[in-house]
């Protein structure tokens, strides 16, 4: 993976040499291509397997008591949730325009998220506060609902037992500004940067892509994404959004 550095570099090549910028496009496009043709072609038989162990599932319900059954699922439908984290890291910085009320959006995305913690009985608090005066937005509504509901998930998951969780929102001249608040375990000095790149996962059953993707998605739309942490208090992230 290119590193911040590499990027930097990548980026000066391609503004002083036109050749440079040809072919540094060729390959990115190739590498786009070949990771998505990649993820379709394991996708397809994985649909099968666990289409399978569904029916088997069905048919003999005595399968559910054999060592490993549970496992077994549950690691297919990993492999499926990476592959689509993958494919949607992959096409991250491409974008459908449209405009959209960014209030409306959040507060969907909070009702939502308010709705998943009640049905897990959790103990988790959540607050949240979009103000009217958000006005209309022009970018990627999908993409960004992503950014949105992955950092309300990683705050879900940072919190074990009891906690908090505040999601809310401003507008400045120039930005829009989105934050989601935890009281959960905090990110350690020496994990914090790297969390944003991709595959780097500090917990089980993570895929460590989520952040990356945000960051990708966040950035494909001028903005920035922070975080400022303390270890066993929580974190916050920051979302900048130029309007
Ligand atoms: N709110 C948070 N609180 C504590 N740690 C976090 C938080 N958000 C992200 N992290 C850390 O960043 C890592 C990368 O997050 P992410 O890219 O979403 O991947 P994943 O959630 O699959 O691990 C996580 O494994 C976790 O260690
Ligand atoms: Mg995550």
């Amino acid at each position: 993976m290119l590193h911040n550095i590499d990027i930097n570099k990548m980026n000066t090549l391609t503004e002083e040499n036109s050749d440079a910028k040809q072919i540094i496009g060729q390959l990115l496009e190739n590498h786009h291509r070949i990771v998505s043709t990649i993820a379709h072609e394991i996708r397809n038989p994985l649909t099968l397997v666990s289409s399978s162990l569904q029916v088997t599932e069905l048919q003999h319900p005595e399968v559910k008591e054999f060592p490993h059954w549970k496992q077994t699922i549950e690691d297919v439908e990993f492999i499926c949730q990476l592959l689509n984290e993958l494919s949607a890291f992959n096409n991250g910085e491409v974008l459908n325009y449209s405009v959209f009320s960014i209030e409306r959006l959040l507060k969907n995305i909070a009702v939502s998220f308010a709705i998943s913690l009640d049905s897990e009985v959790s103990d988790i608090e959540f607050s949240s506060s979009i103000p009217s005066n958000l006005g209309d937005y022009t970018g990627d509504k999908v993409k960004l609902e992503q950014v949105f509901l992955n950092l309300l998930y990683n705050a879900r998951e940072s919190i074990c037992g009891k906690g908090q969780i505040y999601f809310s929102a401003s507008r400045s001249e120039d930005f829009l500004v989105i934050q989601c608040e935890d009281s959960g375990c905090g990110i350690s000095d020496e994990v914090i940067d790297y969390i944003f790149e991709p595959f780097k996962t500090y917990k089980a059953g993570g895929t460590g892509l989520g952040l990356s993707l945000s960051k990708k998605i966040v950035e494909s739309h001028g903005g920035s994404i922070s975080v400022d942490s303390k270890v066993d208090q929580g974190s916050i992230f920051t979302i900048k959004l130029p309007i």
